[in-house]
């Protein structure tokens, strides 16, 4: 305790400097193997943003200027927009995303691009859906680079749109940015109002892997004022551009052994209670990642797969 006043102490100073020249938080990137420059860097940057950012945080999902990302989720976690469907696709937006993106579509057309809108808005129920999928093919870790657990995503708010082409060409793939729609929207989407949400190179900062597909309604206003202020990303923007992985879970020393990665050995079923009559609730592939939560009964173990947590027996896990 007497440490950390010290360390803010020391801090205060640096910040007062600091402070003046951190526009975009750049110089603070958190990518440092080193404990106690991670550290300095955190209390760095929350404690800038006061100095330099007296704005709160935006919260309100029904503004088009909300942060949602892993640290920050959704107020309430299953929030519904007002949306509109754009026609021909069956996909929902937010009413002013909507009207924006389909001024941005009739622009590509006129330059002759064809977008394809791939995904808009997601409910809760869906994003949980695509995160369970996601983490049996790939296994949580992955998954969570690509996809946002449920009440976390983007796509909730109704302000995002994935665009792809009609001949599929690099669909959600990096790939995708040297294709025609990958081209133009890297030039054009900021006109609309989109931003590029997860840029290449701010996978630290923004928690995912570069998604050259996936575009965040911001309005033109900030869109330019971002451009202006070269924020590389919401996070920069807002000066909340810590690592945005919420804190790890607390666990004692005593049980911290039992805190880890497991892998299946065979499909296996994840059950709600320790015993086989128990109800399935899902059936990991060989080699699906499982964490276990430290909980045992018997030869059972409590494990997390996902946004779900059940009982698995053990003989299956290495
Ligand atoms: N693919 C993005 C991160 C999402 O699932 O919202
Ligand atoms: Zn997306």
């Amino acid at each position: 305790m007497r440490k950390e006043l010290r360390l803010s102490a020391l801090l205060a100073t640096a910040l007062l400097t600091v402070s003046l020249s951190f526009t975009s938080g750049s110089a603070l990137a958190l990518s440092t193997p080193s404990t106690s420059v991670q550290l300095v860097d955190s209390v760095l940057v929350s404690q800038s943003q006061q100095l330099a950012n007296k704005k709160p945080v935006p919260r309100d999902p029904a503004k088009i200027n909300v942060l949602v990302n892993k640290k920050y989720p959704l107020i309430p976690k299953n929030y519904k927009p007002k949306t509109s469907t754009i026609s021909g696709t069956g996909i929902e937006l937010q009413i002013q995303t909507a009207t924006a993106y389909r001024k941005l579509a009739k622009a590509a057309k006129k330059d002759g691009v064809n977008i394809k809108l791939t995904s808009g808005y997601r409910s809760y129920a869906t994003q949980s859906y695509l995160m369970d999928k996601y983490t049996r093919q790939y296994g949580s870790a992955y998954a969570q680079r690509i996809a946002a657990k449920p009440g976390t995503s983007e796509h909730q708010t109704g302000l995002t749109v994935d665009v792809g082409n009609y001949n599929r060409k690099c669909a959600l793939q990096a790939c995708f940015e040297s294709t025609q729609v990958g081209r133009w929207m890297a030039k054009n989407a900021s006109k609309h109002g989109f931003i590029l949400r997860y840029p290449k190179g701010q996978e630290k900062v923004t928690g995912y892997n570069y998604e050259p597909w996936h575009f965040r309604y911001v309005g033109t206003e900030q869109a330019k004022d971002m451009a202006k202020k070269k924020s590389k990303t919401l996070e920069h923007y807002y000066g909340v551009a810590s690592s945005p992985k919420p804190a790890p879970t607390k666990t004692s020393p005593k049980n911290s052994s039992s805190s880890s990665t497991k892998v299946t050995t065979a499909n296996l079923n994840l059950r709600k209670s320790a015993n086989t009559s128990s109800a399935v609730l899902l059936t990991a592939k060989k080699g699906t990642k499982v964490s276990l939560t430290g909980k045992k009964s018997g030869t059972w173990v409590q494990v997390k797969i996902g946004t779900r947590t059940g009982w698995m027996s053990s003989a299956y896990l290495r």
